[in-house]
């Protein structure tokens, strides 16, 4: 095993993952990048190569099974296997009742749960047959309860948050360790177009790069951040479910300047 473990991450070119491929690029692991656009891709691997970086990036959609699997092995062949997985990829948009759309439903399970399934498809054979690897999933506070103004990606991340917990269990017995990732607000493009109000800032990209480095390093089960998420989080999450309908009914036109 190298010093310094190899991590693939997709969704890298923008946002949460962009800022996380620099961070790890700084501390030197090596790393397989995976977006589906491939222009902020290859701008991005070759700032990371003018700095240093061992990089090797392929243009692909997570969501097809195909085009990711060739696209692991060619990073595997120029890289090396790989150590960590950080499925970051997603899409999040406003779904409303008013407005309810079962192909952006779809696309967003697409995406969010079975692209990164296939991502962890992709890595687990090898980490397997090595006995040792770390897959890291981009899930969101809008998992542990239903947001009546993301519901399609709320549903999206719930399914995450449950498969990545179901798989914990048979692959730690294997010497590989799940980690659940739950950021807080960050500003990035998916979060600010999205118009509703927050209830506490956004933080920046590298604010929660630097927790993802940190998953990466520590193993956690669960990374929660940051840490007023960490409170909001406990809270709604144990909130009997009346308590948090009454909450949504209220907190809605507050937040939202349409319809809900
Ligand atoms: N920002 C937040 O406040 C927040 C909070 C909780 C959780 N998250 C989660 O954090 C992750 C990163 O989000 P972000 O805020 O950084 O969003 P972002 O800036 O929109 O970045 C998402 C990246 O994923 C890529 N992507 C989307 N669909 C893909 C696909 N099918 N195949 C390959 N790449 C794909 C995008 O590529 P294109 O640019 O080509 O579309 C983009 O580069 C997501 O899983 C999101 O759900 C974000």
């Amino acid at each position: 095993m190298s010093a310094q473990p190899t991590v693939l991450l997709t969704g890298a070119a923008h946002g949460i993952g962009q800022a996380t491929a620099v961070a790890l690029a700084r501390r030197g692991l090596p790393l397989g990048l995976i977006d589906l656009d491939g222009t902020a891709l290859a701008a991005l691997t070759q700032e990371l190569e003018d700095a240093g970086a061992t990089v090797a990036a392929v243009a692909a959609d997570v969501t097809d099974r195909d085009a990711l699997l060739h696209a692991v092995a060619r990073i595997t062949g120029a890289v090396g296997p790989i150590e960590v997985l950080v499925a970051c990829a997603g899409i999040g948009s406003l779904t409303l009742v008013p407005a309810l759309d079962t192909a952006m439903l779809r696309q967003t399970l697409e995406v969010n749960l079975v692209g990164v399934a296939q991502s962890i498809e992709a890595v687990l054979p090898g980490m397997i047959a090595r006995g040792r690897g770390h897959i890291i999933g981009v899930a969101s506070m809008a998992g542990y309860r239903g947001f009546p103004w993301m519901i399609s990606y709320s549903a999206s991340k719930a399914a995450l948050i449950a498969y990545l917990e179901a798989v914990r269990p048979g692959l730690r017995r294997r010497g590989v360790t799940v980690t659940t990732v739950c950021p807080g607000f960050v500003r990035t493009r998916m979060c600010t177009a999205v118009p509703y109000q927050r209830p506490v800032p956004m933080i920046e990209p590298e604010q929660a790069a630097r927790y993802l480095v940190r998953a990466v390093e520590r193993r956690p089960r669960n990374c929660i951040f940051p840490w007023n998420m960490r409170i909001g989080l406990a809270i709604l999450r144990y909130m009997p479910d009346w308590c948090f309908d009454r909450l949504m009914r209220w907190v809605g036109p507050q937040a939202l300047h349409v319809d809900f």
